[in-house]
């Protein structure tokens, strides 16, 4: 029972079963479990330690400051930092034995004269990180017997396994490990699948397998669930309620006008704890036993629904987005609402709502 103003439950045991699942769906490769962004919302030390528990090798963040927050909260398993790092970072790195992503000649310069460990980064057409001059690359690493243990890239279009773009990647990944190989470089760790690509296409699963939202509960492809259980859960409690008449215009422009005489529940979370402004007459909620739409702009801290003549009343508990098992949405359907993805959902939850860890130590 939730006795605070709202939380952002989050169930280790969740995220242990979707690691399991991926374990099972990766086959002989090992699971590297994507951290990054303080565990996609949920809390990076905690989602770490649960997901080493259910065997995943690896734990993936993007800044060195996220695998040094790992190393100082005693965390001693192997982690890579999968963007493209800053002048400097070598240093860090090596000195809290995270390994480093790269495509540039000048993070691998830094990484080299840092004695760091590098995964070389090749762009096989996500345009983002990773190089594009892939021989000059490998040849550099080669000549300055860089400590190379990875080769990697990142999947445009892995969450629609038909797309044109997975073969067009795996095919210019196999050619650029046939190019390091001719440089001399002797990867042990080739990489490239997400969490999409870890739970549809075998044949990018090499020897490490990337996955984040599935660890989370949360599909990567549209209309499939693969099992998985979606670990947050954010609810709050309603603040007041109060009745009104017919013709009342409700929050920030009255967006929102009763259409009858109605009850309305405030909820004390707001886009300051992460909510989405346009969840605006858009996005559903659980309260009372039934859903209903957030009724009105949402403001910083707060927002109204109108729950019609439901038995609801102040301190009653409102879930935002959960598994889905209770009745209420889930943040899939949150994303779908507002045309975003479920990633942006639970990652944009604030620190201001305090995580509550269910289902074993985090
Ligand atoms: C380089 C890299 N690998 C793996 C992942 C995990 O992707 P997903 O959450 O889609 O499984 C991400 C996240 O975007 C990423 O940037």
């Amino acid at each position: 029972m939730l006795t605070s103003r709202a939380e952002a439950a989050v169930d280790l045991d969740a995220v242990r079963h979707n690691v399991a699942i991926l374990r099972a769906a990766a086959g002989d490769a090992q699971v590297l479990v994507a951290v990054k962004a303080d565990g996609y919302g949920h809390g990076a030390v905690e989602v770490a330690r649960a997901a080493l528990e259910a065997g995943a090798a690896w734990l993936g963040v993007v800044l060195v400051e996220e695998g040094v927050a790992l190393r100082a909260a005693g965390i001693t398993a192997p982690v890579l930092v999968m963007m493209e790092p800053p002048p400097g970072a070598g240093a860090v790195a090596a000195a809290h034995d995270l390994d480093l992503g790269l495509g540039s000649p000048a993070a691998l310069a830094d990484a080299v004269a840092a004695g760091a460990r590098v995964h070389l980064k090749v762009d096989t057409g996500l345009s983002r990180g990773g190089s594009v001059d892939w021989p000059t690359l490998v040849k550099t690493a080669a000549e300055t017997d860089a400590n190379v243990v990875g080769v990697w890239s990142h999947l445009v279009c892995a969450d629609d396994p038909d797309h044109p773009a997975n073969a067009s990647q795996a095919a210019r990944f196999a050619e650029a490990l046939e190019v390091a190989a001719a440089a001399g470089l002797r990867p042990s760790l080739r990489h490239l699948a997400n969490s999409a690509a870890t739970l549809t296409a075998l044949a990018t699963h090499y020897d490490l397998v990337r996955p984040g939202i599935a660890v989370y509960g949360l599909s990567p492809v549209p209309g499939e669930t693969y099992g998985l259980r979606p670990a947050m859960t954010l609810r709050a409690r309603v603040a007041m309620t109060k009745d009104v008449p017919a013709g009342t215009g409700v929050s920030y422009g009255h967006r929102y006008v009763t259409p009858r005489a109605t009850r309305l529940a405030l909820v004390p979370l707001g886009y300051g704890d992460g909510v989405p402004r346009n969840a605006t007459n858009t996005a559903e909620v659980f309260v009372g036993g039934a859903r209903h739409y957030v009724s009105g702009t949402v403001c910083m801290d707060q927002f109204v629904v109108d729950v019609g003549d439901g038995a609801v009343e102040a301190g009653d508990e409102v879930v935002l987005f959960g598994t889905g098992d209770g009745g209420e949405p889930t943040a899939i359907e949150w994303a779908a609402a507002l045309g975003t993805i479920s990633y942006e959902i639970v990652t944009r939850v604030m620190p201001r709502v305090p995580r509550r860890y269910v289902g074993g130590r985090g």
